[in-house]
């Protein structure tokens, strides 16, 4: 092999881990984005008071389970990679608007931050799908592309109840 190739095939080789390890990052930082959503939905679902915020809180708690689906399903890829998911030494809480509102009335500001927490796991799953192909790396992929859906779909939810609660 003429020292050129050498060289090429050792840069793409390079490129290859890098990519990998790009899909690893993403993995665990979504791991723990699904399990600081649990805490805040979780404490959110507990706060909120009135009849207006009974329908939110329901919702809340049933998006807890799915939300903590995501990270398990996460969290088993990282271990089919060989890796392991981070426990919480590695953490930083980052949903600063999603934090439980002074007024334990207001829905809406609930309503706001789960829309912020789902335009964040909408971006960081689009960016993992792109990392996964990347990486030739379909199984990862097909799992980013799972709970994408999930993520849209439960954003589109919280965009109804925005608008009607913004109406009322
Ligand atoms: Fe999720």
């Amino acid at each position: 092999m003429p020292p050129e190739t050498q060289q090429d095939t050792a840069e793409q080789s390079e490129d290859a881990d890098t990519d990998e390890r790009a899909v690893v990052r993403l993995l665990r930082s979504a791991y723990l984005e699904e399990l600081e959503t649990v805490m805040n939905y979780q404490t959110n679902a507990i706060v909120l008071d009135g009849v207006r915020a009974e329908e939110i809180k329901e919702n809340l708690r049933a998006d807890i389970q799915e939300e903590l689906g995501h990270a398990e399903a996460l969290g088993e890829r990282l271990k089919q990679l060989g890796e392991r998911p981070p426990g919480s030494a590695e953490f930083d809480a980052v949903q600063d608007s999603l934090q439980p509102p002074t007024d334990s009335t207001d829905v809406l500001a609930v309503i706001d931050g789960v829309l912020d927490a789902e335009g964040d796991a909408v971006s960081t799953y689009r960016e993992l799908v792109e990392a996964a192909e990347t990486a030739g790396d379909p199984v990862t992929e097909d799992l980013a592309v799972e709970i994408l859906a999930d993520e849209e779909a439960h954003r589109s939810e919280f965009r109804g109840f925005a608008k009607e609660y913004r109406s009322e």
